[in-house]
């Protein structure tokens, strides 16, 4: 069966074990037992002991307590005394969780916008909300912010919102739900303007002589190259509709991040669909304890008890990818299979490293993204946006994004609860459980980041 461990904890105050389950713990573990928790969980008692060998799980039955313990993860929780690792390569090693100091110190959000969002494609916004050249929006990737538009031969482009002569900022904020239109980029501070290409289209009179500087003659003023001034252009990929930007001067092809992602999502028509509404909050914890909630399903019972309605959990399945992993939830028999984008009788929540996910269910024939936004390393911004066929929401349609935000309150709940936990500084280093594989790899990918 699968223990809740919240259930778990929850319920430790009922009873201790009797002395001669604890007596079979030490045998069976030769280690000395820090802790122990009994409890209820489905209506099946359950033992839990932590030692220095690892967590103990045992199964309470009537007739023979405490028959047997068995080991089921060699890994444990580090307490603030211990020394920090960093994160094993094998989920049942110890050390199997990312060092907790990198959701709470504050230095570490200057290090992820240079090797996390620096280095790694990050989604930036859907390009139907850019149809027509000249439209427009700005988007924020680590320390940058971007101008994302759509050139005079209808590509994407994307641009530092910084201008080549001075370093003013260029566009205001543009949100992509309402996107501006401009012919040619025009620097408010002196006029400088570039093409929607980037390169430099124009400076006013007063850069094309020296008649204001007595050490200079006109005969010296060359005028500035349109190639040489142009503005910093930063990569650009898209999956399908989805447009992705990549600070670094060379990174590896997105085909390689989003791996299996791309063609599974290229596959389906995602560019039918036209952006509906946007949900932006800002949640107290840091960004990389919403995206461990977002995946893993071991808490869905205990706190998702409507969503969890419309599934069958024992079904489900977590598959982990290179960069990408996608939570799998099989749909209850009664949910209909042509409310859907896709063809499978699943609900789909794809998480692609670092920040993104797109997220699919059966209640509406739609999509839904979500960007998991830093702010400071105490606070992140949640994005999410809703696409459908139509321009006027059905009731189903309501019914989807109304079932997303319940997830997502429900969620904010969860990880503000335990980043009041965490910021105390007291858990040096967390342990995952089996199913929290999906968890265990983006840990992974932070910390070789992080290593970088
Ligand atoms: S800083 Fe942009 S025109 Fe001078
Ligand atoms: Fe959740």
């Amino acid at each position: 069966m699968r223990a809740d461990p919240t259930a778990v904890v929850r319920s430790s105050a009922s009873r201790l074990p009797e002395a001669i389950g604890v007596g079979r713990i030490f045998r069976e573990t030769e280690k000395p037992l820090f802790g122990l928790f009994f409890g209820t969980v489905a209506n099946i008692q359950i033992l839990i002991a932590r030692s220095s060998g690892g967590i103990y799980t045992h199964v309470v039955r009537k007739a023979s307590v405490f028959q047997s313990v068995r080991c089921v993860f060699r890994c444990m929780t580090e307490w603030r005394e211990s020394g920090t690792q960093t994160v094993s390569e094998d989920l049942t090693d110890e050390a199997n969780a990312l060092p907790a100091e990198y959701f709470t110190d504050p230095g570490v959000l200057e290090m992820e916008n240079d090797k996390v969002f620096g280095q790694y494609w990050v989604y930036a916004g859907h390009a139907n909300c850019i149809e027509t050249p000249g439209e427009l929006f700005t988007r924020t990737v680590g320390d940058r912010q971007l101008i994302i538009l759509r050139d005079h031969d209808g590509e994407i482009r994307a641009f530092d919102n910084v201008c080549a002569h001075r370093g003013s900022k260029i566009v205001e904020d543009t949100p992509m739900t309402d996107p501006a239109s401009a012919k040619r980029l025009r620097c408010p501070y002196h006029l400088w303007t570039f093409d929607l290409d980037g390169e430099l289209k124009s400076t006013p009179e007063s850069f094309e002589d020296a008649r204001m500087n007595p050490d200079l003659h006109d005969e010296s003023v060359t005028g500035f190259d349109a190639e040489a001034n142009a503005l910093n252009s930063v990569h650009v990929d898209r999956i399908g509709p989805l447009i992705f930007v990549n600070l670094s001067d060379d990174p590896m092809p997105l085909a390689e991040q989003a791996g299996v992602m791309k063609d599974r999502l290229e596959a389906l028509p995602l560019g039918e669909y036209q952006h509906a509404t946007r949900i932006v909050s800002e949640v107290e914890c840091n960004w990389k304890v919403f995206s461990s909630n977002y995946s893993e399903c071991d808490h869905c019972q205990a706190n998702h008890q409507d969503w969890i309605k419309g599934i069958s959990l024992n079904e489900s399945e977590l598959e982990v990818n290179d960069y990408h992993w996608v939570l799998h939830y099989t749909h209850a028999q009664d949910v209909d299979d042509e409310m859907r984008i896709h063809d499978e009788h699943e609900a789909q929540f794809h998480y692609l490293w670092p920040n993104m996910t797109v997220n699919m269910y059966g209640t509406a024939d739609g999509y839904g993204t979500y960007i998991v936004d830093p702010i400071d390393v105490d606070r992140f911004q949640l994005i999410a946006d809703y696409y459908f066929r139509g321009s006027k929401l059905s009731d189903e349609e309501r019914e989807f994004i109304r079932t997303s935000r319940q997830l997502q309150e429900e969620d904010f709940e969860l990880v503000e609860r335990q980043w009041d936990g965490l910021k105390t500084g007291a858990l040096a280093q967390a342990q995952l459980g089996p199913n929290e594989h999906t968890v265990h790899r983006f840990h992974q990918l932070a910390q070789e980041a992080y290593n970088s």
